[in-house]
């Protein structure tokens, strides 16, 4: 069920863009959860930023947006023919994450959004492991995605809006993800340092780590 929803949703963009509206209401709507990952980080005009798993450029949009010099890459290339209409200003890569196709030290910002999720926990470990390589020393790495709720009242109120998403559009890899330590995953491949900020109750979760 899960996995035809999802697959339904990648291949009809008003759906994807339609349940991404819905979930992030949870932040306060899409526009704040595309810049959350975006906040303390350098606005520079030419900021090198990598936009991995970059879907249909939802949020490569916005790093476009802020003047950076964008490359997003993605295993689809549904997504890639997509993301490259509605966001021209941003070049693009097929590959995967975990393997990329990039040269060491090229980027200032490796942002991923809403993508961890789908990914193992081997995935996960070489995915942040290729991340630190391609990024220049002091680089940074942004990632926005789901967590588990805490347990204060808020985080209660977010389980079932959660827990529905999860049942209808993810996979066990999702269920395991929200309680994957990614501060500390981060500082096991070779990160100087790494934090967390929560938001919604905990249910989201922003992680930015130094290279
Ligand atoms: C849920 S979408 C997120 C898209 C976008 N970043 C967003 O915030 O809406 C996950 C994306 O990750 C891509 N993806 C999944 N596994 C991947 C992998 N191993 N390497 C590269 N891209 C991958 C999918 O093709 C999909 O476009």
């Amino acid at each position: 069920m899960a996995t035809v929803l999802r697959d339904l949703s990648y291949r009809y963009q008003w759906l994807y863009d339609g349940v991404s509206r819905l979930a992030t209401l949870a932040v306060g709507g899409e526009d704040r959860f595309r810049q959350l990952p975006m906040v303390g980080v350098s606005d520079a005009p030419g900021l090198r930023v990598l936009d991995l798993c970059c879907g249909s450029g939802q949020t490569t949009a916005y790093w476009v947006a802020r003047g950076a010099a964008v490359t997003g890459l993605d295993a689809s290339p549904r997504s890639l023919a997509r993301a490259k209409v509605n966001v021209p200003g941003a070049e693009y890569v097929q590959g995967f994450a975990e393997e990329m196709p990039l040269f060491d030290n090229d980027f200032q910002v490796v942002h991923t959004s809403a993508a961890l999720h789908e990914m193992t926990s081997d995935q996960l470990r070489q995915i942040l492991q290729e991340a630190l390589r391609v990024l220049e020393p002091g680089g940074v790495f942004t990632t926005v995605d789901f967590h588990r709720p805490d347990p204060s009242v808020m985080g209660r109120l977010m389980w079932p809006g959660l827990m529905t998403f999860m049942a209808l559009f993810e996979t066990e890899t999702s269920w395991a993800f929200i309680d994957v330590d990614l501060v500390e995953l981060c500082r096991s491949v070779g990160f100087k340092s790494s934090e967390l900020r929560r938001y919604a109750g905990g249910s989201v979760q922003v992680v930015q780590a130094i290279a």
